[in-house]
């Protein structure tokens, strides 16, 4: 699918950012912009901006940022020609039939190759899973008590014995062999060449919430290691911002989430009617996943193994869940490992008891810390009454504390006085502990000189987009070459090509890029935050540093590649004149 540069504009002039943001996000207008929590990450003061204006997003807080495309990638996952569909068709316009021929296809973008050999691999386990070869598999799951439409529900597949079928087929159906390496489909080795990942496995293809398959996980027959074998990351694979089940899950009425370990966990609920079941991806549960957990509910359930490992992984769970401001509950499964072994036992009606008997998280984290300690020695017991005391002071705000001293209290016979006072003097020594922040991703990078020259080269983009009336004054000293990198000149040079028919089109070059990732780093470099000067006499102070400051960076960086290069070599010393002049020249920005 190939769109011409007109109709995408068309489309995406046709939808207001704000409007479309706010079908997802709460936003609030101040001054000239609007803002709201970022749903892009974990956060508790809003940092995510919408610029009517611009006519884009950004979060000062994660550096997600981008136009109305941008969002809808991000946001729900799709990819470009998706998101240009989903908003023309918001807009009543139509477009015209999709395009296939080869060359639309290689511009389609990596992201959707990647979905598209996916698909096919999921197509050719679940068919081998039908055939003969595929009996073991089969026998195997409905040895595991799934149905045929569960398995069908669940696409499950089967990789054969032999070690280089999908390989092959990929091959025959005219799949290059990077596209298959970079989907994680094989290995390659020296002796080998290249050889399928999967074998002998029965498969549980993830999609993602547009029930896309971005990845695998697939089981080994019998007692092999390693017992589950899980795709690889890949441009759409990103195991801590997915969760499997989660494309069924979101549209449950149950109104809770539950999270189990296991994708047999996840399959056995679904099947028992807990249409609200979700697993993570062979990793740990990650905030990124309890962000994405917090646009569908208010409540997670956690249904984790009742081992030792199942323990720990639950009490990490439950401290993200508290950070994402989501509510969390534990289902014992007592005396059961799992939930699948659960069900299987006791049945769903059993099942339904515990969750509505689900521990809240603090009482369980209390539960778990009680094991640790000796109380019928009366020090132990101080040290474990302490901790509690500790731990209550992670609630801010009284009533709530309040609440849980007396409900601690009560549970473990400690005087409800006693415990408070010890709360009381724990937090005058130490404060009130605030969860911690985790460090917020991407933006916070280095200050090496090579970033700061970025930076002031980014700095200088936001402003010709905040204020083009200084187009003329920077035009006058620098061209699009003077950028120092690739996609600052091609940025450059499309922006200034609007500013010279009086155009700022700054989200209209967003689109120029069908990788999201570059999407972000476009509208980072219309979104450098510029500390306001207070007069107009520091503001043009500052714009005039700015620009001798870029055009310097530019001059240096030509020189240090000077070499025998005679453009290179005039564009050195054009600089060095052009910054002689412009250090002497007053620039006004009226
Ligand atoms: P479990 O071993 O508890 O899985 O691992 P399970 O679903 O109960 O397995 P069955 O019932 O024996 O088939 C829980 C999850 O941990 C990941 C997988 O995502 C699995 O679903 N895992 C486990 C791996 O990624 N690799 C492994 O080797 C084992
Ligand atoms: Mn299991």
């Amino acid at each position: 699918m190939y769109y011409p540069d007109e109709l995408i504009e068309e489309v995406r002039t046709r939808n207001d950012i704000v409007e479309v943001v706010s079908g997802y996000v709460h936003l609030q207008r101040k001054g000239a912009n609007y803002f709201g929590l970022c749903p892009f990450h974990n956060e508790k003061s809003p940092s995510f901006s919408v610029s009517p204006g611009k006519q884009m997003y950004y979060c000062f807080g994660c550096g997600a940022g981008g136009n109305v495309f941008t969002f809808l990638m991000e946001y729900e996952n799709q990819t470009f020609p998706e998101a240009v569909k989903t908003l023309a068709d918001r807009a009543g316009i139509s477009l015209p039939e999709a395009e296939y021929s080869e060359e639309a296809r290689r511009a389609e973008g990596k992201r959707a190759r990647l979905l598209e050999i996916n698909k096919e691999a999921a197509k050719y386990f679940y068919f081998q899973l039908r055939a003969k070869q595929g009996e073991a598999g089969y026998r195997y799951l409905r040895g595991r008590e799934l149905t045929d439409e569960t398995i069908r529900k669940f696409g499950l597949g089967f990789a054969n014995k032999t070690s280089d079928d999908l390989v092959s087929y990929l091959r025959s159906r005219g799949y290059p062999q990077d596209l298959i390496r970079d989907a994680g489909l094989c290995n390659v080795d020296e002796k080998q060449g290249m050889y399928d990942k999967f074998w002998n496995r029965v498969m549980f293809p993830i999609e993602d919430i547009n029930h896309r398959v971005i990845g695998f996980g697939g089981r080994v027959m019998g007692d092999g290691t390693p017992k589950y074998l899980n795709s690889p990351e890949t441009q759409i694979f990103d195991k801590s911002r997915n969760l499997y089940g989660l494309n069924f899950a979101r549209t449950s009425r149950k109104g809770n989430i539950i999270l189990c370990e296991g994708y047999m966990d996840v399959i056995a609920m679904h099947q028992a009617g807990f249409d609200q079941a979700v697993a993570s991806l062979g990793t740990a549960f990650t905030p990124g996943q309890a962000g994405l957990l917090k646009r569908y509910t208010k409540e997670v359930l956690l249904s984790y193994d009742s081992d030792g490992a199942g323990v720990k992984a639950a009490l990490r769970a439950v401290g993200i869940l508290k950070e994402a401001g989501l509510s969390g509950k534990v289902i014992s499964l007592e005396p059961y490992k799992d939930p699948d072994e659960f069900i299987k036992n006791l049945g769903k009606e059993a099942f339904q008891e515990r969750i509505d008997q689900a521990e809240n998280s603090f009482l369980f984290e209390i539960r778990m810390m009680e094991r640790e300690y000796n109380l019928s020695d009366p020090e132990e017991k101080t040290g474990f009454h302490r901790e509690i005391a500790r731990k209550l002071c992670e609630f801010p705000e009284e009533v709530e504390r309040e609440n849980y001293i007396e409900a601690v209290a009560e549970k473990y016979h400690i005087g409800y006085e006693s415990l408070r006072k010890l709360v009381g003097s724990t937090a005058a020594r130490t404060g009130l502990v605030r969860p911690v922040e985790r460090p917020k991703s991407g933006i916070q990078k280095k200050n090496t000189p090579k970033e700061n020259d970025k930076r002031t080269q980014r700095l200088l983009l936001t402003w010709l987009v905040e204020e083009p009336q200084v187009y003329p004054a920077v035009s006058r000293f620098l061209s699009p070459e003077d950028f120092t990198e690739e996609l600052y000149r091609k940025v450059a040079s499309r922006l200034f090509e609007g500013l010279e028919k009086g155009e700022v089109n700054a989200a209209a070059v967003i689109s120029m890029f069908p990788e999201e990732e570059e999407q972000r780093e476009v509208a980072s470099l219309f979104n450098t935050k510029l500390i306001e000067p207070e007069t107009r006499q520091e503001k043009e102070k500052a714009f005039h540093d700015i620009l001798v400051r870029v055009k310097r960076i530019s001059y240096e960086y030509n020189t240090s590649r000077m070499g025998g290069d005679m453009e290179a070599l005039n564009r050195v010393i054009a600089g060095k004149k052009a910054l002689e002049e412009l250090s002497k020249t007053h620039i006004s920005i009226e």
